[in-house]
């Protein structure tokens, strides 16, 4: 067999397992529900993307923040969502910012879910594998986004193995803004660690369980 030939094969052996994977990380991803009651869990980190001129909102349940205070793995069970937000622009484009200097919310883009769950992940390759976590993307109004990469939640997540695969763990924690790695730099390089995930104001409806860690929130904040 001449060389072009095998690499042409070999190009197609990969392309098929790729596809293999898609399909397999697309049926993982419908385990995952929408989560209809992420609101009623606790707010615990903003997210300002002037890159993609975004605002995240990342809610989790209590017992997920508990477990981590107490050095605890995340438990089975848990969702995190994630839900984009348009930031706000002016005439010229560019993101407003409130008196915190914060991103606005503005139009609902849509959910970034991550779920884990004992047994979740075991049929994938270690190349891939985040753990026990499950990962699915909706639209604006709850439905699964069919457009959504799956498979570039994982590989984006994956490094973050560490800390269970959860990129903003330290927001979980509620040592955000300690953190003081300098931030890798380079071309084509993306830091996130210059990203407040803090929000400097927040409102909430009466009742809404929020936690404030004092690095986020300066204590004169009044929540209303
Ligand atoms: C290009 C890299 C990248 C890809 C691809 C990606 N994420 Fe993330 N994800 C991030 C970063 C960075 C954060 C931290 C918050 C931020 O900066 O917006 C994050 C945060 C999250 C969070 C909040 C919990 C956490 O880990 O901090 C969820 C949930 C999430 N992503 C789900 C998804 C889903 C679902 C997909 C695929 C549809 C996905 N992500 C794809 C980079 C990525």
């Amino acid at each position: 067999m001449n060389s072009k030939k095998s690499i042409a094969i070999a190009a197609a052996l990969g392309g098929v397992a790729g596809l293999a994977l898609a399909i397999q990380v697309r049926a993982g991803g419908d385990k995952v529900a929408f989560p209809e009651n992420y609101a009623a869990g606790i707010l615990y980190g903003t997210v300002d993307r002037y890159d993609t001129k975004q605002y995240r909102e990342q809610y989790v349940m209590p017992a997920a923040i508990e477990a981590v205070h107490k050095g605890q793995p995340i438990p089975s069970g848990t969702v995190i969502t994630m839900v984009e937000y348009k930031a706000q622009l002016d005439a010229e484009g560019n993101p407003v910012k409130d008196a915190n200097g914060h991103l606005v919310k503005g139009e609902l883009n849509g959910y970034a879910v991550m779920e884990k769950r004992t047994g979740w992940g075991a049929e994938y390759p270690d190349n891939i594998r985040n753990g026990e976590w499950e990962y699915q993307s909706f639209t604006a109004d709850k439905k699964v986004n069919d457009k959504a990469n799956l498979n570039a939640c994982f590989q984006c997540h994956k490094p973050h193995a560490g800390q269970d695969f959860v990129i903003s763990f330290a927001s979980l924690r509620g040592t955000a803004s300690t953190q003081t790695a300098p931030p890798p730099s380079g071309p084509g390089v993306v830091s996130i660690a210059s990203f407040r995930f803090g929000p400097g104001q927040v409102t909430v409806a009466a009742g809404r369980a929020i936690r404030s860690f004092p690095p986020f929130w300066p204590a004169s904040t009044t929540l209303s």
